[in-house]
């Protein structure tokens, strides 16, 4: 079975990107409103899953795992990698919890982390 911590929707607008802090293969990358992992460099710790405020870390078992597998993986190919948290959205807290985030998804590549 495939192994590795992925990002969901719960990540968009939140991007609180205190699991950046923990990995210690710095595997996440960095688009305009979440993180993604890439799943082929996750080593698959655990450290990262429980520092999401959002709890928008899953690994295998949780929902739609492989539809988020496959997500990461895209999105990791296009945004650029984060080593460090970087700027926090000022609202972010007021987009925990909401379902049906993905269409608030931007495309766009981050950069907070310079
Ligand atoms: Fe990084 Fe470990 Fe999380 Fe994978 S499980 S993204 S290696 S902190
Ligand atoms: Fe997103 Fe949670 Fe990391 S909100 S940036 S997955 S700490």
């Amino acid at each position: 079975i495939f192994v590795a911590y992925v990002v969901t929707e719960n990540c968009i607008n939140c991007k609180y990107q205190d699991c950046v802090e923990e990995c210690p293969v710095d595997c996440f990358h960095e688009g305009e409103n979440m993180l993604v992992v890439d799943p082929g460099e996750c080593i698959d710790c655990a450290v990262c899953e429980p520092t999401c405020p959002s709890d928008a870390i899953i690994s295998a078992g949780g929902p739609d795992f492989e539809k988020w597998v496959e997500f990461n993986a895209k999105y990791a190919r296009i945004w650029p990698g984060i080593v460090r948290k970087g700027v926090v959205p000022p609202d972010a807290d007021a987009w925990v919890n909401r379902p049906g985030k993905l269409k608030h998804l931007s495309p766009k590549p981050g950069g907070s982390s310079g």
